[in-house]
Parts: C-alpha cells; structure tokens; sequence
C-alpha cells in the first residue's frame, strides 16, 4: 500500500513506495524493519551528537513526564528543567551575562534571532536598521524568515515574496561585506551565518573569514548572530562552534545537537547588549521593552530535561574532547576519496563535518550519478545523503570508534564504485 506520510525535501512520486524505515539505533548504528544494520555517517541530521540509544535520555524525559510533561512558560511561569538548562547553557556560552530564549527547534530559532534583531534596533531608537545579511550556500531553516535567508537558491525558489529586508553577500568575502556596510549600514540590523557551512555543502570558513566578519559588524554597528544548529553542543571539537572560528557573537541560534534529536529542541542564545532593553528598567523609569514573541513549546519541560541528560552525557564521557581528538581521523579518512576518479573535492578538517563532492565532468555527464552513488553507499550499509546535489554528507555521532570511520569511508567508496559500475561509466571516458 503506498504510504501517506508526506516526506520532507523528497520526491513523493518515487519515495512513496520505497521507503526504509528504521526501527532502532544503538551508538553510530542504524538497524530497518527487515533488520538490516547501517552506520549513521550523519548522526541523523546532523544532530545524534551522543550517539542512538541512550536509555538515560529517554528515562530523564520519562521521569519528567511523570511529573509534570508540559506546561507553558509565558509570562512568570517556570519549570526548573528550562531554568536549569538556561543556567547550564548560559555557562558553557561564549558571551558573558547570556540568556536563553528557548524554542522547538532550528528554525524557529532563527525567526526568533531575527525579529530580536530588528526588535532591539527598534528598541533603542533606530528603527530604520531591519535588513538581516546572510551568505551565499547559507542554510537558516525553512521557516518563512529562514528561506528568505536561503543562500541555496532552490530552497528560495517559487515562494514569491517573504522577507523583502534582507542582503546577500558571497559566502567568503569580506571585500563585498565591507561594501555594503560602508553603504548600507544605516539600514542593516544584523549579520548571520554559520561557523562552517553545512547544508550548503560543508564549506569551512577562509583563513581570516571569521575575525574580519566580528570586526566589520563592530565597527558599523551591525549585531552578529552566529547560526549554530550545526555546530552548538561541540561538533567543532569546542561547546559551541563560536569558540572555534574566534568570535563573541550578540546571538546564537541552536537546536539539533542540544538534545542530540531525542526530542526537538531550539535556543536563542543572547548576550548582554541585545538582553539589555528587555531585561532592564529605562533610567528614566517606567517598564522594560517587552519582546512579543514565544512559541507554545518555549521550554517545554520534557524537550529541557532530556537535554539536561544529553549534556549530562556528552560531559561525563568528554565527548567535545573527543570531537576534538576525532577530528584528524575523519579527516584523513576523507582524504582517502580524494584520488577516486569520480571525486572532485573532499571538504572538511574542523571538526566531525565533512563532503564528498562529485567531479564536475562526472556530474554532467550523469546528473542521476549523485544520487544513484547515495542509494549505493545505503545498500553497502552506509547512510549517508546528497547536499545541493553534488556532496555527501559526512557528520557522525561523536561516538564514532577509528574503525567504524575507516568502515565508513570504505562503505562510501563501495558505494561510489557500485554507481559506476551500475551507470555503466568508465573513468577512462571521462
Ligand atoms: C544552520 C542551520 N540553521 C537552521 C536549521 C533549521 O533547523 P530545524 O530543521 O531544526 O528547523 C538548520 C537545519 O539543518 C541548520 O543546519
């Protein structure tokens, strides 16, 4: 019987009768309904940090659910799960005084980001700066103010008009950023990218990129939130991926990795300056600026207390130092792809983040050759998947041993030559 789930990203008319449906997980490794076993080589989406299986978690969200499952947190409500996770983050974040605004997920918390963006301009007097920059590959979420931030064109494509205030810079020049500050800075609210480019394509920053985009958004006053729903909760090797590229950012949006995807989960990280008028009395008297903006499932006590669990774990086991330790290993286990010849570049080397992408000739002359390499690399027990179609996908869990790296890129190597081979290409021809 065909399905009715309605896929996301997905094809329904060739998906709709040949889904795999997975049925448990346990560390890097997936097991389907017919029992057949995979290695997640991209912890889900990006985000099984600690690895599938964790009983703990699900015991931590089960207590809470016992006491109390959910209740709001508008207004003066609380639950001590949100409170003490707000604490914990705000201690782990890389800017001094910071808060949390909790939300459900990646891409409420970069609509959430950018309407505090604009919220703040407004609220201390200029509220002409509402245009939000982003970069060219950038992927903010699906949300209507993150693919109005799309800097994949096809996720922007055939919406007509959404956010109209908002710029686009190339992904690694500082040259065009610098210009449009000099020009535009009177009308520019904030700055937003990501630490390494992920759905993008896994682009690591240039050398310089980092410290020269803190320094333009200081100097013409233009907040900078660092969008980490990737790279939050130490998929850089450091707790948050800030750290790693050398910045203090005004804001950082996170998700995925918070809970490591046990249940959804989303944050606005926020430093002092943007916390300033909201949380303290004008000099002159009367009420602080109110920011009306939340979600019914703002630090939903069960999505808090599995995180607390899930930071529990990646701090007993010293999982960020083992980010950090792992990180060569995938590296050079990337590497290894490097000389196949339908490969065209191998993208990675800060932390467990990197892409496969497919030579330019083997692309034209095959444009199914990307996805047909996917299928194979799944059918040698490897899960990966197609970025922008032309990468694959390499973000494990943190668990990951040496060997099951090497099983990894072996299994994506299988995979590649099965596609050849059953594309009927002879490197020779190309
Ligand atoms: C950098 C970045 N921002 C935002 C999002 C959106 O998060 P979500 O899918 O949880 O809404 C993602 C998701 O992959 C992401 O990678």
């Amino acid at each position: 019987m065909p399905s009715r789930l309605w896929h996301p990203f997905a094809d329904m008319s060739a998906v709709r009768d040949r889904e795999v449906v997975f049925t448990r997980g346990e560390g890097a490794w997936l097991e389907d309904e017919v029992g057949r076993r995979y290695l997640d080589a991209t912890a889900s989406l990006w985000y099984c940090n600690v690895g599938h299986g964790r009983a703990e978690i699900a015991e931590a969200a089960a207590a809470q659910m016992r006491e109390l499952a959910g209740y709001h947190t508008f207004g003066d409500h609380a639950n001590r799960p949100a409170l003490e996770l707000a604490e914990r983050i705000a201690a782990i974040a890389p800017m001094p005084e910071a808060v949390v605004f909790f939300t459900t997920g990646g891409s409420d918390a970069v609509d959430t980001a950018a309407k505090l963006a604009r919220r703040y301009w407004h609220a201390v007097g200029r509220p002409e700066k509402q245009v939000i920059v982003h970069r060219t590959s950038a992927y903010h979420g699906m949300n209507a103010y993150g693919t109005a931030l799309a800097g994949i064109p096809a996720n922007r494509a055939d919406y007509g008009t959404l956010i109209e205030a908002t710029a686009v810079v190339p992904r690694d020049s500082t040259e065009t950023l610098r210009e449009l500050f000099e020009r535009e800075a009177d009308r520019i609210a904030a700055f937003i990218g990501e630490p390494v480019i992920g759905a993008g394509g896994v682009y690591p920053p240039t050398d310089g990129y980092w410290a020269e985009v803190e320094r333009l958004c200081r100097e013409h006053d233009v907040l900078l939130i660092v969008d980490e729903v990737i790279s939050g909760f130490g998929r850089l090797g450091t707790w948050f991926g800030s750290e790693r590229i050398g910045v203090v950012p005004d804001m950082i949006t996170c998700a995925k990795g918070i809970t490591s995807g046990y249940v959804p989960l989303g944050a606005v990280v926020v430093g002092e300056r943007v916390k300033e008028p909201f949380w303290t009395k004008p000099a002159g008297g009367g009420a602080a600026q109110m920011f009306r903006h939340g979600y019914t499932y703002s630090g939903h006590p069960t999505s808090c207390a599995a995180a607390l669990a899930n930071l529990d774990i990646i701090e007993r086991e010293g999982l960020v130092a083992r980010v950090a330790q792992m990180e060569s290993v995938l590296w050079e286990g990337a590497r290894r792809l490097e000389g196949h010849p339908a490969v065209g570049e191998v993208r990675g080397g800060l932390g467990l983040l990197a892409a496969i992408e497919f030579a330019p000739h083997v692309l034209a002359a095959d444009a199914g050759f990307a996805g047909a390499a996917a299928a194979a690399a799944r059918q040698a027990g490897v899960v990966t998947r197609l970025l922008v179609g032309h990468s694959l996908q390499v973000s494990p869990p943190f668990v990951l041993t040496e060997a099951e790296s090497d099983r990894l890129f072996d299994g994506l190597r299988d995979g590649i030559d099965a596609a050849v081979a059953a594309r009927g290409m002879v490197a020779a021809a190309w």
